[in-house]
């Protein structure tokens, strides 16, 4: 199945009250659990790359390609998109260039004027190649990618504005951090994250940051119009615990235990486990049919 942007795969998740994972991809293997997880529960998924993993994995040529390839060759039949995640103004266009489905265009950054001058061009560019467009509005907090948003909530009135744009779905700060949560983190704004529900109408959310959010949390935000969540650290804390494992146990001195198709596979199996987890957290399970 070739790649799909994530129009249909927003309004399905809206009308049934569900969220469809964006996972973040690192590398052949993990793009591999990723996309197994979805062919063997029948679950729609987004298959997020930031910029430095582009950048890690050699650009948006060898992604892309790789991405389609092995869907092909994995004979993916559930709708897959390949997604930018916080992408710049020129990622965003070289993306779409090299054949991704669908771009976040992160330019809230940028004073509100830039932001939507910026966001009106990618969306054209974008919707002249069938694909779908991202946008943020106030800081994610933590660090993506070095760098480190405070985290500021979304004002309605600017996601209104931006949403009005032709932006597909949206990206609002409520308190959500990437990373790690602290331990005196105080939880989603479900007040402002109502609010801006209000403001933007069915425009699909977006929640950044889902490493680690309490599962009722997830639940109410979905009950109040996120679509899509975005996880990364947690399949990577994942990774290196069942590697560690496996390490410490002294697996990788018995017999073949170096060949690095037998090292990283229990990883993998650990990225396998938070994906599946997370899809039936958040109520895409076998939403493919
Ligand atoms: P986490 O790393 O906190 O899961 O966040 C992922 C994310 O929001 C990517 O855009």
């Amino acid at each position: 199945m070739a790649l799909v942007n994530v129009r249909e795969m927003m309004k399905k998740a809206e009308r049934e009250h569900y969220a469809v994972g964006h996972f973040n991809i690192n590398n052949l293997e993990w793009t591999k659990a990723i996309l197994q997880v979805a062919e063997e529960t029948r679950t729609p998924v987004i298959l997020g790359v930031s910029e430095g993993a582009v950048k890690y994995m050699c650009g948006f040529k060898v992604v892309a390609d790789m991405v389609k390839a092995m869907v092909e060759g994995l004979k993916i039949t559930v709708p897959v998109a390949l997604h930018l995640d916080h992408g710049s103004y020129d990622g965003a266009k070289a993306a779409l260039e090299a054949g991704f489905s669908s771009v976040m265009f992160d330019g809230s950054h940028y004073p509100i004027e830039e932001n939507i001058q910026k966001t009106k061009e990618i969306i054209a560019y974008a919707n002249s190649l069938g694909c779908t467009v991202e946008a943020e509005v106030g800081a994610i907090g933590g660090e993506e990618d070095g760098v480190i948003g405070a985290g500021e909530v979304a004002d309605p009135n600017e996601c209104a504005t931006v949403a009005s744009l032709g932006v597909d779905i949206l990206a609002a700060g409520i308190g959500n951090i990437h990373g790690k949560y602290p331990s005196n983190w105080k939880g989603l704004d479900f007040e402002a994250l109502a609010k801006i529900k209000e403001a933007v109408g069915n425009m699909p959310l977006v929640l950044h940051g889902g490493t680690g959010i309490p599962a009722d949390m997830i639940k109410k935000a979905i009950s109040l119009g996120v679509c899509k969540i975005n996880v990364n650290t947690e399949c990577q804390l994942a990774f290196q615990e069942e590697t560690r494992k496996y390490i410490e146990a002294g697996k990788d001195l018995q017999g073949k235990g170096f060949d690095p198709r037998k090292l990283l596979a229990p990883g993998c199996e650990g990225i396998k486990r938070v994906v599946r987890e997370k899809m039936e957290l958040f109520g895409s399970l076998g939403k493919a049919e």
